[in-house]
């Protein structure tokens, strides 16, 4: 196995993303708690050290033990971990003059001398590169070799053949170092990994995380039904069994049979403890009236703490409230504020919760992308169709009914949605679909139908494709689908006579109407 040691740069968990893509078995671990024995301990195979916010030239910045270097295991510093290995091996850095400092894209071109971990790696001569560093290495530690070079960074890349250790002072980990993967596969291969490591590891090495923080106490999931939380719920079972309780809160605004088919999921298939909270008529009651979106988001995201707040004090002596936080909502939570992704945690993660009823946090899916947690549902079970769940949203069907929320509304919503989701299911089009719902207009609208006229709500279909919801696309379905879509909803659902498609990118749209 592979140490990452961590100096605390926000990009250190993408390491361990490269190495797990090239199925190697990592783990990372804070500075502070890698000690020489700890090291030695460990007897990992090869180390990393990340990059770090820190100034090496500050008297008591971060460090790595001695033993690393004296393990005879190949040891590759980045940014913060190469100033780290020349300072320690004996070479200079020099604090940051803004002439030296780099941020942002740069090139790198090799030296004369061929390197193993460079094989393959310098396409046209010279490489794209991500630096990120203000103060430079001035002076190399005796042994060590130059084999790239950047205007801002003359000791770029450097290594000590002899000893085994590599040193780069850019970002091979991040996307705007292209082929950075290339380099981690190199250093692994002279590591001597095999790549043999899979999820089926990763979840044993969870499994055994999650025993070692949370011990005896009892664990309380909020349940979703979304794969973030489905997998995180699963996984905790599996862990700790029934130290676990889960409380699924039914607002009355989810789709067309939802609630009966997560609950049934967790209790039929994996035998979860769960308190299925049906709080319909309270969420309703206390929307009635309300047609402004914000009041809306406000009045669920305060209803839903409360009554979370009510079942979790019901579970006796829960010591952890555990979350479906991936990695991304990490790095976004530290790196911005504002934007549409505060607000989604703040209802998707009860946020606030854990403070207020003084629970600590288990986050298991932390250090996980959203494919790579699908993987792990994949592993854990998880039946396809919650793998691969468009995203919905925590105020839920609120949100796709612009205008009052009226249970009557919300039944026709339901209806036609369903078709709706039916219709791109037969045409082998969901997968395609990052995300698509129907929207239930606050207009009704005249038409005939047999010799009757109607008037009855017109309704939106909306369908877009994206990344990461930050923008959108919508989805070019063909008129013929359209068409037997329209014709499906209005002959199949009593209460709407008119079908539109919504055809606004995000911006300046956005995905959901409100
Ligand atoms: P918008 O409508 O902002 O949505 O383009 C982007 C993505 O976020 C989802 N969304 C939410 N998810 N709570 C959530 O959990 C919310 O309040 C919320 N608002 C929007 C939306 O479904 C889309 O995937």
């Amino acid at each position: 196995r592979l140490l990452i040691i961590d100096f605390g740069s926000q990009v250190t968990q993408l390491i361990a993303r490269r190495l797990r893509e090239l199925n190697v078995y990592c783990e990372i671990h804070p500075y502070q708690n890698v000690t020489d024995t700890f090291l030695r301990d460990f007897a990992p195979q090869a180390i990393i050290f990340s990059g770090g916010p820190d100034s090496v030239t500050r008297e008591g910045s971060p460090r790595p033990p001695r033993a690393a270097y004296e393990l005879g295991v190949p040891v590759l510093g980045i940014c913060y971990g190469q100033q780290v290995m020349m300072q320690d091996l004996g070479g200079l850095v020099e604090a940051g003059q803004s002439h030296t400092a780099e941020f942002g894209r740069a090139y790198v071109t090799p030296t004369e001398k061929s390197l193993s971990i460079l094989e393959g790696w310098f396409t046209e001569g010279r490489e794209q590169v991500w630096m990120s560093h203000g103060d430079h290495v001035s002076r190399l530690a005796p042994g060590f070799e130059v084999f790239g070079t950047s205007p801002g960074a003359p000791f770029a890349i450097t290594a000590d053949l002899s000893r085994n250790f590599y040193a780069v002072q850019f970002h091979p980990e991040v996307h705007h170092t292209p082929n950075g993967a290339k380099l981690y596969e190199n250093f692994i291969r002279l590591a001597g990994f095999t790549g043999d490591w899979t999820m089926a590891g990763y979840r044993q090495q969870a499994i055994e995380q999650i025993r070692a923080q949370v011990g005896k106490s009892h664990v309380i999931c909020g349940l979703s039904g979304g794969v973030d939380s489905s997998v995180t719920a699963i996984l905790l079972h599996e862990a700790i069994g029934d130290q676990l309780t889960c409380v699924f809160v039914d607002h009355g605004l989810l789709r067309l049979g939802e609630a009966e088919q997560v609950v049934a999921m967790f209790r039929d298939n994996y035998n979860i403890k769960l308190i299925a909270a049906d709080e319909s008529d309270l969420f309703l009651g206390a929307l009635e009236g309300v047609s402004d979106p914000e009041v809306k988001r406000k009045t669920i995201g305060r209803l839903f703490i409360d009554v979370f707040q009510k079942y979790a004090n019901e579970i006796e002596d829960a010591e952890f409230l555990a979350q479906g936080t991936l990695y991304p909502d990490v790095i976004e939570s530290v790196s911005f504020s504002g934007g549409p992704s505060v607000t989604i945690k703040s209802h998707h993660n009860v946020g606030g919760l854990p403070e207020k009823m003084g629970l600590k946090l288990v986050e298991p899916l932390r250090e996980l992308f959203k494919d790579e947690v699908r993987a792990l549902g994949r592993e854990l079970g998880l039946p396809e169709s919650f793998i691969g769940r468009h995203p919905f949203p925590g105020p839920g069907l609120a949100i796709r009914c612009p205008g009052e929320i009226t249970r009557e509304k919300l039944e026709i919503l339901r209806k036609a949605d369903a078709v709706y989701i039916d219709q791109i299911r037969k045409h082998g089009l969901y997968d395609e679909i990052w995300q698509a719902f129907v929207a239930i207009l606050p207009v009704k609208t005249v038409g005939v139908m047999g010799d009757g006229r109607t008037y009855d709500y017109a309704c939106a279909l909306r369908a877009v494709t994206s990344v990461d919801g930050m923008t959108a696309d919508y989805y070019p379905f063909t008129h013929e689908f359209l068409g037997e879509t329209a014709t499906r909803i209005i002959n199949e659902v009593k209460g709407i006579n008119r079908v539109t498609y919504d055809i606004t990118s995000k911006p300046p749209g956005t995905i959901e109407w409100e």
